[in-house]
This record gives C-alpha cells, sequence and structure tokens, in this order.
C-alpha cells in the first residue's frame, strides 16, 4: 500500500513531464471512447451523442462493443462522469442561448461532437485546441464522413503558449458579445498560471458571459481512497505523455473566480451530478469518487 508521501511524489514526478510535442492528445482519444461506449451500453443515455460512435473511428468502435473491461466497476463510473460534464455544459449551454448567447467557444475541444450537432439556430461555434490534436480532429471528421457546418471555426491554440485572448483574436470572435464557453478535461494538464489567466479573460467578457470547466481536487484535501484513485489515474495520463499538474481546492477557486468578476458561480460535485441525471436508473450507473468536479461561473 502506498504512503500519501509517496503518492505526492508520485503526483510531482509525473508533474515533471510535459505533453508530447507533435502528436495528438491520447486523452482526448480516451475520453471520446468512454462517450461513446455510453452511447453502446447505458440506457437511457445521460448525453445523446449520435456522432460519438462514428468520430472514434471504426476500428475503436468494434473494440468497444466486444471489450469486457466496459462492464468494470470503474470504466462505468468514469463514462458517468464523461457523459455527465458534457451533457451539463450543453444544459449551461442551451440556458445561456435562451438568453441570448450567441457564441460558444470549446476550449481543447478534442473529439468533442456538439458543433455538429449543434440544434441552436444563430449560434457560431469556436472550436480551440492544441495545433496536432485539431490537425488530427479534423481527420477523423473527414474519414467519418462527418461535414463541417459553415457555423464552426477552428482556432488552433497552444494555451502555454499563446494566450486564449490573442489566440482568438484573429478567429473572428466578437467580444463584445456575451459568450459561453465550455473547458472540459483540460484544466489538470495546464500551469496554473495559463489556467487563471485563461479565465480571467473570460471572467472580462460582457456580462451573460459563463464557463463551464472541471477540475482535479488538490490531493490533500482527499481521503485515503480518493487519492489512491487520483494517483492511479494520474499514472495512467502520465503515461499518455499527458501529466495531471494542476490541482484545486473547490472552496478557494469558488473565491477566486469571485474575485476575479465572475458574479456567480455552481460548484458540481458526484452528488449533485447523480441527483441531477442518474436518478430513477435501474442499472446503477453513477458518478463516484470525488476526482471531477464541475464548476460553471457567469460574468
Ligand atoms: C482529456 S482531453 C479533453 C478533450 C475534450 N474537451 C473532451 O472532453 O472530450 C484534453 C484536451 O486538452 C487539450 N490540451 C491540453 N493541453 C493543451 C494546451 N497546452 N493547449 C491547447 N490544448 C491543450 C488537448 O489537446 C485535448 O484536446
Amino acid at each position: 500500500m502506498q504512503s500519501r508521501a509517496d503518492e505526492n511524489c508520485l503526483i510531482l514526478e509525473i508533474a515533471s513531464l510535459n505533453m508530447q510535442e507533435g502528436t495528438f492528445s491520447k486523452t482526448a482519444n480516451r475520453v471520446a471512447i468512454r462517450r461513446a461506449a455510453h452511447q453502446l451500453l447505458d440506457q437511457p443515455k445521460v448525453l445523446d451523442d449520435p456522432l460519438a460512435l462514428r468520430i472514434i473511428g471504426s476500428e475503436a468502435a468494434d473494440e468497444l462493443r466486444s471489450n469486457p473491461k466496459e462492464h468494470h466497476a470503474f470504466s462505468r463510473a468514469f463514462r458517468a462522469f464523461m457523459a455527465a460534464r458534457s451533457r451539463y455544459a450543453e444544459d449551461e449551454l442551451a440556458r445561456a442561448v435562451a438568453q441570448g448567447v450567441r457564441q460558444f467557444v470549446i476550449l481543447g475541444a478534442g473529439l468533442d461532437t456538439f458543433a455538429y450537432r449543434n440544434p441552436h439556430p444563430g449560434l457560431r461555434v469556436f472550436e480551440v485546441d492544441h495545433p496536432p490534436t485539431q490537425a488530427w480532429k479534423r481527420e477523423q471528421l473527414q474519414a467519418a464522413h462527418i461535414p463541417v457546418p459553415r457555423s464552426l471555426t477552428f482556432v488552433p491554440i497552444d494555451f502555454e503558449q499563446q494566450t486564449l485572448e490573442t489566440g482568438l483574436a484573429p478567429s473572428g470572435l466578437d467580444t463584445n458579445s456575451p459568450t459561453f464557453f465550455s473547458w472540459l478535461g483540460v484544466t489538470p494538464y495546464l500551469t496554473r498560471e495559463t489556467c487563471m489567466t485563461t479565465l480571467s479573460f473570460i471572467a472580462k467578457m460582457p456580462a451573460r458571459s459563463g464557463v463551464v470547466f472541471d477540475f482535479a481536487v488538490d490531493p490533500a484535501l482527499l481521503n485515503p481512497g480518493q487519492r489512491q484513485a487520483l494517483a492511479a489515474l494520474s499514472k495512467r495520463v502520465a503515461r499518455y505523455g499527458e501529466p495531471f499538474q494542476l490541482f484545486f481546492d473547490p472552496e478557494k477557486l469558488q473565491d477566486e473566480l469571485k474575485n476575479m468578476g465572475f458574479h456567480r458561480t455552481e460548484l458540481l460535485q458526484g452528488k449533485e451530478l447523480n441527483a441531477r441525471y442518474f436518478k430513477d436508473r435501474t442499472d446503477g450507473l453513477l458518478v463516484r469518487g470525488s476526482l471531477g468536479h464541475l464548476m460553471s461561473a457567469w460574468v
């Protein structure tokens, strides 16, 4: 059994690695496969995504159909969180659109399919991602014969090399209009400075702008079981060349968001997500543990 000090060393050690230059994000592929598994294996669906299986490619989709590991408790809980975080972001987006928001920026989009099934007439979508991952996504789209709508603009950015503000400048995004942002599965891979600079930029957008993002909790605030689960997940993503390096205290993060200028925040942990999206199911699908926390913040 690992000691707390060993676990912290492991987390620090993997944080010294960097996302492998020049290749697409393996974690983006993994989480897209989890969403595809949700379409195949869970009923009712928390996230109804008819493109999720197509975008991962036929080989990965065939593998999913015959992989018994998908029925393991960890796999089920993990894909429950993947489905819930996308569903929450899309629900919050729908509320923003109802209030007149017409721009949606998906930060670190990976193989997210929202832009290709966008149900909101007049909503412009901007997909921001690390350039090699965005190039790979465009190949996946082409291979799956998924058309790129005119409402979508691709914006290749490395968050660690360029601020979101300068990266978005040539994209045609109107920074004088309220805008909704999603940032799912990305903040743990960034430096604190990059994360806070990005959130501060969003906080300065016009009223009715908002963001939904998830984050990893400081291991010191977790119980031993949760720390062990985080260490296991950290080890796995580090093997993909994408180590976790940023952790938050949820309450302090809410204070920091308010200080930046967000006037309302909402924090959702497993309990709230289960009450909102997984109640009355007969298959027992649930978000477990406290690895993933979701936050929404509104200007
Ligand atoms: C775990 S994936 C999540 C993808 C997507 N949001 C989803 O939920 O399917 C992490 C994403 O963050 C992006 N990312 C990580 N570090 C980045 C950086 N420095 N600049 C731009 N994108 C980055 C990766 O390219 C990848 O698309």
